[in-house]
């Protein structure tokens, strides 16, 4: 089969569905791949480059009579035309927002393939491009952010004085947000971020931001995205909301629910209790908007000296890095699809990705596709779905622990005091060992509980001793059990010490 990489027609537009390097891995799967002439010059991608890369350049009407149409935007309706029947084509196509693009489709009896409805699972993680492009963009919104902020990002203290950090509010923590908080953070900034879903809590905190929370009924999420606030949880938002707007230097908002213009959470109110020089990078610009006074597109300034940017092309804004990101989805989703690599696209429908993206099939509407669920909450949070997200464990009262330290104690005192005289040393320094171990492990964060057991299990190399001291007593008994022993514990010791040298493995760069 052909594939053929049309020039993006909106205007402005810089992306191209495939980079020299993509196009050579689609021939890689049996395909011809033909692209427009001139189509990746914005993106860095010259036609010389796609000729060395072994591809055809030709002209806009060869490309458009190939049997699979690779795009970045939904195709126009001039497009749709130029569509020959029973050819595919694969685009971002908003689904939920475009019937009209769909009945176009239908009528032209293609098969449409909307790489924007993949749905968020891990194992599509690889052909996600709304993820690639929210990545991108969320780093391009805080050097934006950055452009127009009149200070530096990090604190300093210098001999001229002292420099305070910027401070940063992320709303939203999906991916952009995360991208964002991640990019604040690096440049030294002090970063507060928020989301609807209590299960972000975590990654908005490993991303290097606090995560700001607020008392209300909040529902982990089963498919990856948020729904729509309540009228209780809008409430106990609002305040928060302008109380961090009011405080950050640049606040950077990401809010979306799918299928929903964008929630309005910075109002007009709060902007105008902004300070001077304060940023805000509306990233839902094209929704319509997270804060108030934002135009999709445009810098505004307001007559209090904030600076609320409104573009909706921040993707495109790093345009040879969002369509190498752009191509390699398309690659993983047509691997997926060529499952002989002979070049021939194969659509199955019975596969959940698949079939979420296929929009339009053999002139009939296949959209919506049947709902996905995946649990993209951690088990621990789950207790958030019944009350306040600020409460994880049930605490117990400090009374309640000393009575039952004191017990431990008096059952402790009463052993040592009725065992063999012998045993009563090796009670005492088990007792120790126990209290000491408690604190040591306790105060070791969860994260590392796995390096520190797997290290401490070189401790029963003690067993080892043991084991060998006993071995050549004579008794066979005592000699398969001591072989055992030292089995059992060598197993651990080396176990361990694999175990410890691959999780170190992962923070060299190499
Ligand atoms: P996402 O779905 O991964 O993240 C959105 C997050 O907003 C979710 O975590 C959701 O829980 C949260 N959210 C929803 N309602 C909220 C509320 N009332 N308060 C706080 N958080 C709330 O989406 P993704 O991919 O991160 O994209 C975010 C936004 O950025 C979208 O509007 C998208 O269209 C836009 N975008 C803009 C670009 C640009 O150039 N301006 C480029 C790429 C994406």
């Amino acid at each position: 089969m052909l594939i053929g990489i049309p020039r993006e027609s909106k205007p402005g537009e810089t992306l191209v569905a495939a980079t020299a390097k993509t196009a050579t891995q689609l021939t890689k799967l049996g395909y011809d791949v033909i692209v427009e002439s001139g189509a990746g010059d914005a993106a860095d991608q010259s036609d010389a480059m796609f000729l060395d890369a072994g591809v055809r350049v030709g002209t806009v009407m060869e490309v458009w009579a190939a049997d699979v149409v690779v795009k970045v935007n939904a195709p126009s309706e001039e497009e749709v035309r130029r569509l020959r029947q029973g050819a595919t084509i694969v685009s971002m196509m908003a689904p939920a927002r475009s019937p009209q693009l769909l009945e176009r489709l239908q009528a032209q009896g293609v098969i449409a393939l909307a790489m924007d409805a993949v749905p968020r699972i891990s194992r599509a993680q690889s052909m996600d491009v709304l993820s690639s492009m929210a990545n991108v963009a969320g780093y391009r919104a805080v050097v934006e952010a950055a452009h127009e902020f009149g200070r530096m990002f990090t604190g300093q203290v210098t001999a001229a004085g002292k420099v305070p950090p910027a401070r940063v509010f992320v709303v939203g923590a999906g991916v952009a947000g995360l991208a964002a908080i991640g990019a604040a953070s690096a440049m030294g900034a002090v970063v507060r971020g928020f989301d609807v879903r209590p299960e972000v809590a975590e990654q908005v905190e490993s991303m290097g931001a606090h995560f700001v929370k607020v008392d209300f009924e909040a529902e982990v999420s089963t498919d990856g995205y948020a729904r729509e606030m309540t009228a209780e949880q809008e409430a106990a938002t609002a305040a928060m909301y302008d109380e961090e707007a009011r405080q950050a230097d640049i606040v950077i908002t990401t809010a979306l629910v799918p299928g929903r213009a964008a929630p309005q959470l910075i109002t007009a109110e709060t902007i105008a209790g902004m300070g001077k020089g304060s940023v805000i990078v509306d990233m839902a610009a094209a929704n319509g908007g997270n804060a108030a006074m934002t135009q999709p597109d445009e810098r505004i300034v307001t007559d209090n000296g904030v600076t609320i940017l409104g573009y909706t092309d921040l993707a495109s804004r790093l345009a040879a890095q969002t369509s190498q990101l752009y191509g390699t989805n398309v690659v993983n989703l047509l691997k997926l699809m060529t499952p002989e690599q002979d070049g021939q696209l194969t659509i199955d429908v019975d596969d959940v990705v698949q079939r979420s993206i296929t929009v339009v099939r053999e002139g009939e509407l296949t959209w919506p596709p049947p709902a996905v669920n995946v649990s993209a909450a951690p088990a621990a949070t789950t207790a958030a779905k019944n009350g306040s997200v600020k409460e994880e464990k049930p605490p117990i009262s400090a009374g309640r622990r000393l009575g039952l330290v004191a017990l431990a104690a008096a059952a402790l005192f009463g052993l040592i005091a009725l065992s063999p005289q012998g045993l009563q040393g090796h009670l005492v320094v088990f007792a120790l060992a126990i209290v000491i171990g408690y604190y040591v492990i306790g105060n070791v964060h969860h994260a590392l509980h796995t390096p520190l057991m797997s290290v401490t299990n070189a401790i029963s190399g003690i067993i080892v001793v043991g084991a060998l001291i006993q071995i050549g007593e004579g008794s066979t008994p005592i000699t398969v059990l001591a072989a055992i022993a030292t089995l059992l514990a060598s197993i651990n010791i080396f176990g361990g010490f694999a175990v410890t040298r691959r999780m170190l493995g992962m923070f060299s760069r190499s």
